[in-house]
This record gives C-alpha cells, sequence and structure tokens, in this order.
C-alpha cells in the first residue's frame, strides 16, 4: 500500500514538474517590467515604428512579395500589440498565433533574416537605444521555430 502511495506521489511530482517546465520555457516568459514597452515609445512609438517597417518591408525586394498581398493595416495593427505584449506593456496580442499566421507561406531562413535586418533599420530609424533593439530581437528570435517553413 505504502509503495503504491509512494508511486502515485512519485507520478504527481514529475507531472506537476513537466508543467512547471511547460508555463516556464513552452509559453512566452511573463515581462518583468514595461521598461522595454517604454523603450519603444509606448504605443504610439510602436504604431510610428510599424508604419515605418512595413514601408520598408515592401520595398525590400527580399520581404516585399511576401507583403503585397497582405492585409498590412492588419498586420501593422498585430504587430503593434505583439511588440507591446512582449516588452511589458498594456496589450494583449489577440493575433493568430506564429505557426498558423505564417503557414503556407513559404517562408526561409532568409527570408526571416531579411525581415530582422528590415527591422533593425526601422529601430535605428525611429532611435531606439541598440541594447533595447536586442532585448526586443532577443524575444523574435525563437519565434523563427513556429515562421519558417519546414523543407
Ligand atoms: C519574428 C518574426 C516575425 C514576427 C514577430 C511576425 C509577426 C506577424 C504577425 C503578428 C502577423 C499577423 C497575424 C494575424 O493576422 O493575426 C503576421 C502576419 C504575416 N507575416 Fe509575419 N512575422 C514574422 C516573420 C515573418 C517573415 C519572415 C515573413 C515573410 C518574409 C512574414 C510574413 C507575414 C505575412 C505575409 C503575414 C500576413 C499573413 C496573412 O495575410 O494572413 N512574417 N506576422
Amino acid at each position: 500500500m505504502k509503495k503504491i502511495l509512494r508511486s502515485i506521489a512519485a507520478t504527481f511530482v514529475i507531472a506537476s514538474s513537466l508543467l512547471a517546465a511547460g508555463a516556464s520555457f513552452g509559453q512566452q516568459m511573463a515581462p518583468k517590467d514595461d521598461q522595454l514597452y517604454k523603450a519603444f515609445g509606448e504605443k504610439a512609438g510602436l504604431i510610428a515604428l510599424m508604419d515605418d517597417f512595413m514601408v520598408r518591408l515592401l520595398a525590400d525586394p527580399r520581404t516585399g512579395p511576401h507583403f503585397q498581398p497582405a492585409n498590412q493595416q492588419r498586420v501593422k495593427e498585430q504587430l503593434v500589440d505583439q511588440f507591446c505584449a512582449l516588452g511589458g506593456g498594456p496589450c494583449v496580442y489577440k493575433g493568430v498565433d506564429m505557426k498558423s499566421s505564417h503557414a503556407n507561406l513559404e517562408i526561409k531562413k532568409s527570408d526571416f533574416h531579411a525581415l530582422v535586418e528590415v527591422l533593425q533599420t526601422s529601430m535605428d530609424a525611429r532611435g531606439i537605444a541598440f541594447r533595447k533593439q536586442g532585448e526586443m530581437l532577443a524575444l523574435l528570435a525563437p519565434m523563427n521555430r513556429d515562421i519558417i517553413t519546414p523543407k
């Protein structure tokens, strides 16, 4: 009887630690404060950033063909909310998850790098501190797994 109880307890401990790991690694960790959101100029700064970003994405021959047929206004709005939430701001991202929204878009690794490069140009143009750019890029980088189309 004691043995059974012990094995039930062990199963419970393993299950709960797996759940805890899922909560901290599998999902986006909650930002500890809104410093990153503030460094991006809050909501108005993010709207200006995404306006600039979309213009550059469309102009760049590597990313333009992807974004031309998209609902560009919607993508910009979703990006504002996504970056706001990632930066610890008062937003909730309600858009489509990264895997579903990029499925069937045939996105290559080089397309992902191109988009990051264009984003860096936009962040520079908005005068966002280099260190803060790095913090945001570190949050975005792991999304490549869901965005790049598997070969
Ligand atoms: C870290 C990188 C990326 C992030 C954070 C990101 C984020 C987003 C978000 C938030 C949306 C809107 C989803 C919605 O409509 O609910 C979206 C849509 C879209 N993204 Fe990305 N994206 C990334 C990389 C890329 C890359 C590399 C490409 C192609 C070069 C791309 C092409 C698109 C297109 C074409 C849409 C619109 C899809 C449609 O029409 O429904 N994205 N992305």
